[in-house]
């Protein structure tokens, strides 16, 4: 069974998408069998990927809204193992056009529910909000992964997230909880990261994972190329840190590459 793996947090700019990217990446690269779900209209995380968002055809918006299956807005990555459901800006409309919807909170879960077997893990790059988007990408979860930038305030937010969860858990779907807190941006040279780092500690205790993110130039750099660092730059701290970091989140959820030798789909777009 897949687990879905949301990647939240509401501030932007904290690391998510990068996290998605790279973690993803990683955890495809390492043998897992991966989907990767853009939920940000932005859509970093699909040119992350190096998917051209002006010239999609079906995305994750017509998904949300039923307008597609899941087997139609499936693109395959660079990485074998490593499929994606991009995204572009018009998925910034599903924000409103969700609210009358039936069953609003429950679209992504509805769409996923029994078409993602193939996989062993599927994360999901969330807004930074707690609006319908985020709420659909909660519903659907098993597992959050949060990450915090090293700086001041990280922690500002984190209580309104940590009840939308309660939230979540009580009347929609109990089995959500949160897996991990990964301090991103860590800048060794200053006392600040440390600082924060001990915040951190003190509120998540065990939650928080051992691998914080260095702060990594090639990091910045590698969405412009359209891939993840792991093929970017390999060598490079962020690499290794975010190979690090999959090597413990496999340890903390105690995952198992599934043994269905089934082929990748491929996308025909
Ligand atoms: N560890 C890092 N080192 C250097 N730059 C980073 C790192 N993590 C993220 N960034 C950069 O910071 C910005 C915000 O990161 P991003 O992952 O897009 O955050 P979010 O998805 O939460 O808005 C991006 O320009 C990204 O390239
Ligand atoms: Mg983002």
């Amino acid at each position: 069974m897949a687990k879905v793996i949301p990647v939240v947090n509401q501030k932007g700019g904290v690391g998510k998408t990068t996290t998605t990217v790279n973690l993803s990446a990683s955890l495809a690269l390492q043998g897992f069998k991966v989907l990767v779900i853009d939920l940000d209209p932005q859509g970093n995380c699909s040119s992350s990927f190096g998917v051209d968002k002006e010239t999609l055809g079906a995305h994750a918006y017509h998904l949300l809204l039923g307008h597609a299956q899941l087997s139609e807005v499936i693109y395959q990555s660079e990485i074998d193992n490593l499929h994606i459901v991009p995204t572009n800006m018009n998925l910034a409309g599903a924000e409103v056009e969700l609210v009358t919807e039936m069953g609003r909170e429950s679209r992504l879960s509805h769409a996923l529910h029994g078409h993602v077997d193939a996989y062993d893990l599927v994360f999901i790059d969330c807004p930074p909000s707690l609006g319908l988007v985020t709420l659909n990408a909660l519903t659907s979860a098993d597992s959050l992964l949060v990450p915090l930038q090293c700086e001041y305030f990280s922690l500002e937010g984190v209580s309104q997230l940590l009840r939308t969860l309660e939230l979540v858990q009580s009347r929609i779907n109990p089995k959500v909880k949160l897996d991990g807190v990964v301090l991103t941006m860590f800048d060794r040279r200053n006392k600040l990261s440390f600082q924060v780092q001990e915040e951190v500690q003190n509120y998540f205790g065990e939650l928080l994972f051992e691998t914080s993110i260095p702060r990594n130039v090639r990091l910045s750099e590698s969405p412009s190329h359209g891939k993840p660092i792991a093929l970017y730059d390999k060598r490079s701290s962020g690499a290794l840190a975010y190979e690090a970091l999959a090597k413990e989140f496999i340890k903390r959820l105690g995952l198992k590459k599934s043994k269905k030798t089934k082929k990748s789909k491929k996308a025909s777009k």
